[in-house]
């Protein structure tokens, strides 16, 4: 695998690779892998003739009191994974590299990024949405991978890529959870050993609300229970929103694709995860 640091050797690097007609997928992450990321190295490795990764910490998309300092940031271990799992390339560019000068361009995509995440977090999504952008442009990928637990984020990129008709398929990637169901995350090393415990409680809670749902309760009460189940567990619940998973606004009785998502802090760390399903 070749690790690379720089736009202009990534693009020469890659510039064979278009010309020969090899198809190309791009795994984005902010390092720290596990098996969440491996998952999409994978899937990607069976989609595409080459595999590109990108480690990155956005300092973009992180809010001033949030932990862009603190992120765990474990290179040598994240490349010696990949090259386990077989990946082409490593982009590992630098802030400076990324942002060279203060970017005067803005990559919003307004109303999905103020929902939900994008409320407690703003300008979150528009920090996300810059970077990826500036990925594909670098890396013109045929394919990009995304995980579902971010689910909020892939129907913002989605979004994106169709609104500026950006020449890239998107894929996402099921959740992978630990084997007591909690979602696999680079936070969920901040837990304490007794938030721990108690983290795969969010996940149940999603499917309780779910299964109320699909025997018939509306929606908002469905999770408004949740919502009070998990504050009494000592989550400080964000929110718990019962959603059309299209365009994440609030599900309506016609609505037969929903998902749920939700955000809740143990003690000092933000879980997200969310379920999707049909009725
Ligand atoms: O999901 C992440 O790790 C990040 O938000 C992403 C997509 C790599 C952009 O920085």
């Amino acid at each position: 695998m070749q690790t690379i640091k720089t736009v202009k050797a990534l693009r020469a690097t890659l510039r064979p690779w278009h010309q020969s007609g090899q198809s190309i997928a791009f795994v984005p992450t902010m390092g720290n892998l596990h098996a969440g990321h491996i998952k999409l190295v994978e899937t990607a490795r069976q989609q595409a003739d080459k595999v590109v990764v990108s480690i990155f910490v956005n300092p973009t998309q992180f809010g001033p009191n949030e932990d862009f300092a603190s992120y765990p940031r474990t290179e040598q271990q994240d490349q010696d994974k990949l090259v386990a799992h077989d990946a082409d390339l490593l982009f590992l560019p630098s802030v400076e590299e990324m942002y060279p000068q203060p970017l005067q361009t803005q990559v919003s995509v307004t109303t999905l990024s103020t929902l939900h995440c994008g409320a407690s977090r703003p300008g979150h999504f528009d920090g996300v949405a810059v970077v990826v952008c500036k990925l594909l442009n670098m890396a013109q990928p045929d394919l990009l991978l995304l995980g579902e637990k971010d689910f909020q984020q892939l129907t913002v990129i989605r979004r994106m890529i169709e609104d500026l008709n950006l020449p890239v398929s998107v894929q996402g990637v099921a959740t992978v959870r630990e084997t007591d169901g909690l979602a696999m995350s680079s936070r969920n090393g901040y837990l304490t050993t007794s938030e721990r415990q108690r983290a795969p409680l969010l996940y149940q809670s999603l499917l309780a609300a779910r299964d109320a749902i699909l025997q018939g309760a509306a929606p908002q009460s469905a999770v408004d229970s949740e919502s009070a189940r998990l504050q009494a567990a000592g989550f400080a619940v964000d929110y718990i929103h019962a959603c059309r998973s299209s365009d994440l606004l609030p599900a309506t009785p016609d609505d037969k694709q929903l998902v749920i998502l939700a955000a809740a802090k143990l003690g000092k760390t933000r879980l997200i995860d969310n379920v999707c399903f049909s009725r």
